[in-house]
């Protein structure tokens, strides 16, 4: 079985997993449009997640699937959290050539993989 039928999100949320699914599923803030060349602001994160030695959200992986190109996604960031002092909340700087859509993929050490995406405009 594909890797894929473990990351949940809107896409794949089963009914054994979609109590988990408010305080796992990533929130991403950020303008869904940015002028060529201007920076966008993306805000990451997770509500209400215990954060604890025993369970945390261990990590954030960024991507972005580029509108026209061959070979997707780009791996724009991976974000490791240590637990108790990280809180899951980050925030990165893009610079994004063309439209496409952001994939955040998170981790938490009890509950698995949980992804969610927002599509990006970028004005020419
Ligand atoms: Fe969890």
């Amino acid at each position: 079985m594909s890797i894929r039928n473990y990351i949940y999100g809107e896409e794949n949320l089963p009914d054994s997993v979609k109590e988990k699914a408010r305080t796992h599923i990533p929130v991403v803030e950020c303008p869904e449009k940015v002028k060529e060349g201007e920076i966008l602001r993306l805000r990451i994160r997770i509500d209400g997640h215990p954060n604890r030695v025993d369970h945390y959200i261990a990590s954030f992986d960024i991507y972005f699937s580029e509108d026209d190109r061959s070979f997707n996604p780009i791996k724009i960031a991976h974000v490791e959290l240590s637990p108790e002092y990280a809180e899951p909340i980050i925030e990165l700087s893009l610079r994004l050539r063309r439209s496409g859509t952001i994939h955040v993929v998170s981790y938490c050490t009890t509950h698995g993989l949980w992804e969610t995406s927002k599509r990006v405009i970028v004005e020419k």
